[in-house]
This record gives C-alpha cells, sequence and structure tokens, in this order.
C-alpha cells in the first residue's frame, strides 16, 4: 500500500486517488490544506504532523515512520511535501520514497526549487524544454536516484502560470503511470538508494 506526503494543494494525490490507486494513510505538515480535503472526500484516512506539535523535528520524523508502518504501507510517496526528512524517518523508510519533483532533474533542483520557482528558473535560463521527475528520496534534496520522466516543451509567450499548467499536468499522468508500473510489478520499493 501507499502513504502520500502532502503540504498543499493536493493535485498529485487526487491523480492517484482517481485513477483508483490504493492509498492507505495520507500525512499532511499542514492543517487545513486542501490536500486533507481531497483525501476526506475519497475516504483515505489522514493524519497532520507538525514539527511543533510533536516534539521537534526528530520525533515528528520518527512519528512519520511510525504511522506510515502502522498503516501497512511499504512505499510512500512525496507529493508537494515541503519540509526536508531526516536520518529518523529514513530508519524506517528509506529506498522507500519517492518525491514528484516538476522539473527535469538534475536541472532546477535543490535549495529554494520549490513551486513557482522552479519555472521561474526554467524560463529565466532559457531552457527549451522543462518537464517532471520522479526519484527516490535521500538525504539529498532533490539529489536521489531518478525513475522516471517526462519532458513538455517550453514555448515563446510562456510565462510561470503557464509552464507551471502544462509541466502539471505532466506531473499526474507521470505519478500514476510509474505507481502503477511499480504496483503491477509488485515493486512497491525504490531502487536502494544511497545511505542517508
Ligand atoms: C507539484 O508541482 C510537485 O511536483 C511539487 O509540489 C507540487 C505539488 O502540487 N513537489 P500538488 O499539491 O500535488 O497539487
Amino acid at each position: 500500500m501507499l502513504g502520500i506526503l502532502v503540504s498543499g494543494r493536493g493535485s498529485n494525490l487526487e491523480a492517484v486517488l482517481g485513477a483508483g490507486i490504493g492509498v492507505a494513510l495520507v500525512i499532511s505538515n499542514r492543517p487545513a490544506v486542501r490536500a486533507l480535503e481531497v483525501a476526506s472526500e475519497h475516504g483515505v484516512p489522514w493524519m497532520v504532523m507538525r514539527r511543533a506539535g510533536s516534539g521537534g523535528a526528530v520525533a515528528r520524523d520518527t512519528a512519520i515512520g511510525e504511522a506510515l508502518t502502522d498503516a501497512g504501507v511499504e512505499l510512500a510517496v512525496l507529493a508537494g511535501y515541503d519540509q526536508m526528512l531526516g536520518p529518523a524517518y529514513f530508519e524506517a523508510f528509506r529506498g522507500r520514497t519517492l518525491n514528484i519533483h516538476p522539473s527535469l532533474l538534475p536541472a532546477h533542483g535543490g535549495p529554494g526549487m520549490m513551486g513557482l520557482a522552479v519555472h521561474r528558473a526554467v524560463l529565466a535560463a532559457g531552457d527549451a524544454e522543462s518537464g517532471a521527475t520522479i526519484h527516490e528520496v535521500t538525504a539529498e534534496l532533490d539529489g536521489g536516484p531518478i525513475l522516471a520522466q517526462s519532458r513538455v516543451p517550453v514555448l515563446a509567450g510562456d510565462d510561470v502560470d503557464t509552464l507551471a499548467a502544462r509541466v502539471l499536468i505532466e506531473e499526474h499522468r507521470l505519478l500514476v503511470a510509474t505507481l502503477q508500473r511499480l504496483l503491477a510489478s509488485g515493486g512497491e520499493r525504490a531502487p536502494a538508494g544511497d545511505p542517508c
């Protein structure tokens, strides 16, 4: 079963659930976000696990790993989750956590490369194409082994919003296809990655 970590809008979560892929648990680090409404609408259990409310980052990361394990989660997916997970989390889920990122990594990843900042960087660089990447999560931000990528053109006249919208469509398609492929092959486990 999958567990999905979110922080906001939840459109990738919605794509996964809309495709009929089973999700055992959704965890958010923020309360009252749209992603939690999406989980509720699909009858998926969810929890809010905030750093402040759970005794600091180590305690929170331990609790996230335990909650996923208790829910029977074998593979976790960060779908718009905007906090770094530390060693306490990876003790439980090393090699079993994926992230979706809205660029063609390794381009435009790393510190500060979140949300529209990614698309702004693509436009500023004059790149001819962008896309989505699914990779294993390791201790290096956006640096784990890449499982799948999908490309879109950057068009003349694009602004961050038009580019973000084009990439987001590909994110949804790529995430669903990649998870379906992993689940069909019994591979609810990402390839072993770098030690965290
Ligand atoms: C997506 O662009 C994803 O690639 C990035 O954060 C965004 C989350 O969007 N990591 P949503 O919450 O799934 O709508």
